[in-house]
């Protein structure tokens, strides 16, 4: 076997890519995907798959780690265990996030997190840089100077006392992504609103987690998709909306895609399989599915599931935000806290993967395809990840065989993230990916995990969709409407 010209054979499985599905073995030389076909000559070594779906390995283009929120409570994860959970879980590349607070100097965060994530990750990584302090200096020189060296998507809250970007910072901050070739993505909700209520509710005793939804009143979601989409529609800039949580933000976003405004979107399992209600237990028990924006409805889960399904949104990443429940997290405050003084966020690198595959695949919502492509192909496309996304030739061998039949009942103490409880335990769910590969190596074997920190790699990015075609200028939809746009 040792003259062999290929490295790994996955054998006799079932490949599955955005538009294909058909029987194929797969041929790995060094990092690289070198062939697909039936009957290639033996490997060095070879994975027999016969059974099995080998599948792209996910691209979770939106986790926390090991990173400050917006009350300054330090995450659960390290990168060394966020990765560990996330390559458990199938995702084989993940995009974080460089977070400046106000004080920070951009480019320092960056080299900070860059360092952290260099020791500690296990899967391939990229940064969304956060801004929250738009000063001269970042727009004139930091951001374009991060986005020529690879950084090129930038993140803005909308929301959060301390983290929000105000409107006419948040315009600089789009003319200076549109200049540089980035992507600029939002957590949009509005802040007056969800402040007001939470005002209102706390004066007024509505102190419990399952009053958190409240207060995230549906209206602020689709009150700052709106405004976001105006800003973008102004500057002629595409933007990401995160986690869109509601109806009416569905229909916000596939109106202005309707029109031609470069509007991407994605969602998150918790909005697909958590409501409001999950938050309503007793105690403090409810702050371990407390997240911004909330879940909604069942409702609203169908209207998400069909967004997905026209295209309206494309993507569905994790939003993994761990904190324990315990006194370093969501009980920092004391043993019980009103809803305002709890960490914001889920654990979910983990349990994306399986859950969507359990919904799209096994009970066929979607079906196989789409569920490559709305959790691997999208995202690397969207942010302009080439080698990653698909099973292809030129493309990294990241990889993860899928036993289709196989049952698992979700547990706290089978998660590898630092959390400590998954919002989905109990959940019995059929599918899981039993062996994963990064660039053509074996990172995960049923429980055996043989990844080393600082195995992953950091990926550098041009533009992605910021400089890809599809939608109009505005001067091409209305010159009218618009005239100036091009002066700014
Ligand atoms: O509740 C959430 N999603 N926490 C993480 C930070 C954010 O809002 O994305
Ligand atoms: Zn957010
Ligand atoms: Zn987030």
């Amino acid at each position: 076997m040792s003259d062999s010209i290929y490295d790994l054979v996955i054998r006799g499985g079932t490949v599955a890519t955005s538009s294909d599905v058909f029987a194929a073995d797969v041929g790995i030389i060094g990092e690289t995907i070198v062939a697909i076909g039936s009957g290639l000559p033996a490997g060095k070594t070879e994975i027999d798959a016969r059974g099995k779906l080998v599948l792209p390995g996910g691209v979770d283009a939106h986790a926390h780690i090991e990173q400050l929120s917006a009350a300054g409570i330090m995450n659960a994860d390290s990168f060394e265990s966020a990765t560990k959970s996330a390559a458990f879980g199938g995702t084989t590349s993940v995009i974080c996030f460089a977070a400046q607070h106000v004080g920070m100097d951009v480019r320092e965060v960056v080299t900070d997190y860059t360092a952290l994530a260099k020791r500690g990750a296990t899967i391939d990584y990229a940064f969304h840089i956060i801004v929250s302090d738009v000063t001269d200096k970042v727009i004139v020189e930091d951001i374009p100077a991060l986005v020529a060296e690879g950084f090129s998507s930038i993140k803005i809250f909308m929301t959060y006392d301390r983290l929000r970007v105000e409107d006419e910072k948040l315009l600089d901050i789009l003319a200076a992504a549109r200049d540089a070739k980035a992507l600029v993505c939002v957590h949009a909700e509005n802040h007056g609103i969800i402040s007001w209520m939470v005002k209102r509710l706390t004066e007024r005793g509505y102190t419990a987690p399952k009053y958190h939804p409240v207060s995230h009143a549906r209206l602020s979601e689709s009150e700052a998709f709106t405004r976001l989409i105006a800003f973008s529609e102004l500057l002629d800039q595409p933007i990401m909306i995160f986690h869109v949580s509601t109806r009416e933000g569905a229909a916000v976003i596939r109106e202005a895609r309707g029109r031609g405004v470069k509007v991407f979107a994605e969602t998150c399992p918790q909005y697909l399989f958590l409501t409001a209600d999950d938050l309503d237990k007793p105690g403090a028990e409810g702050a371990k599915w407390m997240c911004s924006p909330p879940a909604r409805t069942t409702d609203d889960q169908d209207a998400l599931w069909r967004a997905l399904e026209l295209g309206d949104l494309q993507l569905v990443s994790s939003d993994h935000a761990p904190y324990r429940f315990d006194d370093t997290g969501k009980l920092r405050a004391g043993p019980n806290p009103s809803f305002k003084q709890i960490a914001n966020g889920l654990p979910g690198l983990e349990t994306r993967l399986p859950l969507l595959f359990d919904a799209m695949v096994s009970n066929g919502r979607l079906g196989l395809s789409k569920f490559v492509e709305l959790t691997s192909t999208a995202p690397a496309q969207i942010y302009n990840l080439p080698g990653k996304g698909s099973i292809a030739i030129g493309k990294d061998a990241d990889i993860a065989i899928w036993d289709r039949v196989r049952e698992v009942t979700l547990t706290d103490a089978m998660m590898h993230d630092k959390t400590g409880f998954t919002p989905y335990v109990g959940r019995t769910i059929t599918g899981w990916p039993e062996t994963v590969l990064l660039r053509g190596r074996v990172l995960v074997e049923g429980d055996r995990f043989a990844g080393q920190p600082g195995d992953g790699r950091l990926m550098l990015r041009e533009g992605g969709a910021a400089a890809a075609p599809g939608g109009r200028r505005v001067a091409e939809m209305d010159p009218a409407r618009n005239f100036g746009a091009e002066l700014l």
